[in-house]
């Protein structure tokens, strides 16, 4: 793993001077503090570009044999060329394959569900699985009731086979594309039928619908999950749900009956930076001591879509 997230830090006491809120508010209603802001000239690729090296430093890796690299990304510096081919030129790396994956909130598990199939089908060795976000270019400042959730950041991992030590144990993904219209992206309508979606490309949402999905999802395929893997709710040492709200992650919990102490959440001081709270709560987890090795994780991501992807994994590192 290795993250970074910009050094601008926009803390709730700063929106309240930009909108009608106050961070009694918000940390009541989201367990969101503070996030981080990219500058100007900072785009979603500069963030993945220093996530994968902070990887590289704190593992002493090389990336150079990297034979593929998948970024999921909803905020990518343009939609041509992907994120992922500008890595491979920034990196350094020789050859590989590239591909940007759209799938909001879930993409980072996405990512690495996809990773896994495409090295234990021995396709690919070596793939690096990036989640980064530039969430506060797309985030319309005046909109208290968006603008107070988002924050930008980078999380990376790379994916690689190793037969004496496998990682990944089962994994589910889930689409309910009825539900898109409840968050999406405005401005980008390539159809008529859309253009009433068309605006100023800003994230809108109806949170309270969100919030229903994202609970009702949970709450219905990890149950699922477990059982299909043999596992019961008693294995798992962590519970890593994408980060959007805490209030999202206490209502599951308290319907799975699965105790928060348990959960790694990294909204706090990062806000919801969609395909990067994971590894983002991942780092904080290893920083703080908590995941050890050997634990048993399940990594939950959710979002735009409206999409999911769970993925059961041991952590051998
Ligand atoms: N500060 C103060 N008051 C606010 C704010 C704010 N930032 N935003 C809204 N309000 C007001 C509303 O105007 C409303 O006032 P009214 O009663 O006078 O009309 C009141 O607070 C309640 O508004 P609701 O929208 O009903 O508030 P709710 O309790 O649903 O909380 C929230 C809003 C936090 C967005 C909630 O719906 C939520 O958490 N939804 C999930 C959305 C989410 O996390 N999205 C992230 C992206 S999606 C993803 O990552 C999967």
């Amino acid at each position: 793993m290795g993250t970074y997230v910009p050094d601008r830090i926009l803390s709730n006491h700063d929106l309240e001077k930009m909108v009608d809120t106050s961070d009694e508010w918000i940390i009541q209603r989201t367990g969101i503090k503070e996030r981080r802001i990219a500058a100007d000239d900072q785009f979603t690729s500069d963030l993945a570009v220093l996530a994968v090296k902070n990887l590289i430093k704190n593992y002493s890796v090389s990336v150079e044999d990297v034979d593929f690299i998948l970024v999921s990304t909803t905020t990518p510096d343009t939609p041509l060329p992907s994120v992922a081919s500008q890595l491979q030129h920034r990196l350094g790396i020789q050859s590989c394959g590239s591909l940007d994956i759209s799938a909001a909130c879930a993409g980072f598990v996405m990512g690495l569900n996809l990773a896994n199939g495409l090295v234990t089908s021995g396709l690919h060795r070596k793939i690096l699985v990036v989640g980064s976000e530039t969430l506060s270019k797309v985030t319309d400042f005046k909109d208290r009731t968006t603008c107070i959730l988002f924050g930008d950041g980078a999380g990376a991992a790379l994916v690689e086979r190793d037969d004496n030590h496998a990682s990944f144990i089962h994994s589910v993904s889930t689409t309910e594309g009825r539900a898109g219209v409840h968050l999406y992206r405005s401005g980008l309508a390539n159809t008529l039928e859309q253009t009433e979606l068309a605006g100023a490309g800003n994230i809108i949402q109806n949170g309270r619908e969100v919030f229903k999905l994202a609970v009702s999802t949970m709450v219905r395929e990890i149950p699922k999950l477990l059982e299909q893997a043999g596992f019961s709710q008693a294995d798992l040492d962590w519970f890593v749900p994408h980060s959007a709200n805490i209030r999202i992650i206490e209502a599951a919990c308290d319907r799975l009956k699965f105790p928060m102490e348990k959960v790694l959440f990294s909204a706090e001081y990062f806000g919801n930076t969609s395909s990067a709270t994971i590894p983002l709560a991942l780092q904080l987890g290893i920083e703080q001591g908590k995941i050890k090795t050997g634990d048993t994780l399940l990594l939950s991501g959710f979002g735009g879509g409206f999409v999911h992807s769970s993925t059961l994994i041991r952590w051998n590192i």
